[in-house]
């Protein structure tokens, strides 16, 4: 099917939420791509942070589909082997935080969200602004950008957003009602907002302080895409809370929920439930990934390129001064602009790259983490192409 067709047919049948590009890709591998004509990518996107160990890891692969052959549902009435297992590696990995599967990170944030209200018996949740934790009621409430939210008010109430990066605001904000707190790390929709190194680490004294929770959302941030398993170990502040989903699986749809036991085991039989959540399937791509991850240390490699990638880029920014910023750890990187560069992506995905652009002026790089300093340098080749022939 041609690209004009696909346009046509998705114009007739689908809802029209999405601004799609005008390509369709058939095959993955590694950091590639391939589209209807058989055109080779590189992908610097990896599906929106999901595609960690690149498309079509041979781990994963096999072992969904042995998984596959075998058993693909129950439903969590009956014990689910692969949701024990995924649930025993994150145990060992976080020292002791329990498991609550979903199929998306807007669904790990309200299971998050429900957590902390029946464990404090609170009601506020504070959010911060430019934030993004998903599009469901409960977890767009929590989000702090305002055109996602406006259209479809009255939201949940509870929630209160401060600025980010700013101790005394968040501070300011907590009352005796407030049940948590929720952050993203690093804002990710947000444009890759990097706070200050100590900011994680004063949220979490403060929370001590005032007997608040602190949520995680590390949706984005997780699995490896900043140097570290979760970005809370790179910041070394622990939550009483965290959410994961993007990554986990490796492109398979998985979320988690995962909190310290005792708050976890404020959560009573019924209190929360998901049909498809922890899924075999689900949890055989999480667990194989997971396994991957940690036996090739993929987040060291995302910390190692990701300086490189970094420094490159700065030398770009060097060169041309409608680059403002570059920002970013690991393999979650930014470029701002002082230029619209939405018209940079496309001229990108006509070259064969895929990057991305949030609030029209960031240029935003997350490739799958196992990429080296030759898959940087072709694309750093490709974005000095485009800025030679437009600016
Ligand atoms: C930090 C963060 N939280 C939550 C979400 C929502 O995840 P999902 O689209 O899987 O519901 C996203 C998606 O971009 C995200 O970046």
């Amino acid at each position: 099917m041609s690209i004009e067709e696909l346009i046509k047919k998705e114009e007739k049948y689908l809802a029209n939420v999405y601004s799609r590009y005008e390509v369709a890709f058939t095959m993955g591998r590694g950091v590639y791509l391939y589209d209807t004509e058989g055109r080779e990518y590189l992908d610097f996107i990896a599906g929106i942070a999901t595609v960690n160990l690149g498309h079509c890891h041979e781990s994963v692969v096999e072992a969904v589909s042995e998984q596959l052959k075998k058993l693909m549902h129950t439903s969590n009435l009956y014990y689910i082997i692969p949701q024990i297992e995924v649930a025993e590696i994150l145990y060992e990995i976080t020292k002791g935080f329990k498991s609550f599967f979903c199929n998306s990170g807007a669904e790990a944030n309200e299971a998050a969200i429900k957590l902390a209200r029946r464990y404090t018996g609170k009601k506020e949740i504070i959010a911060t602004v430019n934030s993004f934790h998903g599009r469901t009621l409960g977890s767009l409430s929590a989000t702090g950008q305002e055109k996602y939210k406006k259209p479809f008010e009255p939201l949940v109430p509870g929630f209160k957003h401060v600025e980010f990066n700013n101790i005394e605001a968040l501070e300011r904000a907590i009352s005796r009602d407030t049940a948590a707190v929720i952050l993203e790390p690093i804002q990710g929709e947000g444009g890759v907002i990097v706070p200050d190194d100590d900011y994680l680490r004063a949220v979490r004294e403060i929370c001590d302080e005032k007997n608040v929770l602190l949520i995680l959302d590390e949706v984005q941030t997780g699995m490896g895409r900043t140097g570290e398993i979760f970005a809370y170990m790179l910041y070394k502040a622990e939550p009483d809370i965290f959410t994961l989903a993007k990554a986990l699986g490796n492109g398979f749809p998985i979320g988690a929920m995962l909190a310290r036991e005792e708050v976890m085991n404020a959560f009573k039989k019924g209190d929360h439930a998901s049909t498809f959540g922890g899924n075999f399937l689900a949890c055989t791509a999480a667990k194989a990934t997971l396994s991957v991850l940690l036996k090739e240390k993929i987040y060291k490699n995302a910390e190692k390129v990701g300086k490189y990638f970094i420094s490159e880029l700065k030398k770009l920014k060097n060169e041309y001064d409608f680059i403002k910023e570059v920002r970013g750890k690991g393999l979650m990187i930014g470029v701002e602009l002082s230029i619209d560069g939405r018209e940079i992506v496309n001229k990108a995905l006509e070259k064969g790259l895929l990057i991305n652009c949030v609030h029209d002026k960031i240029l935003r790089f997350l490739p799958p983490l196992i990429i080296n300093k030759k898959h940087v340098d072709r694309a750093i080749n490709i974005l000095k192409e485009i800025f030679e022939e437009k600016f």
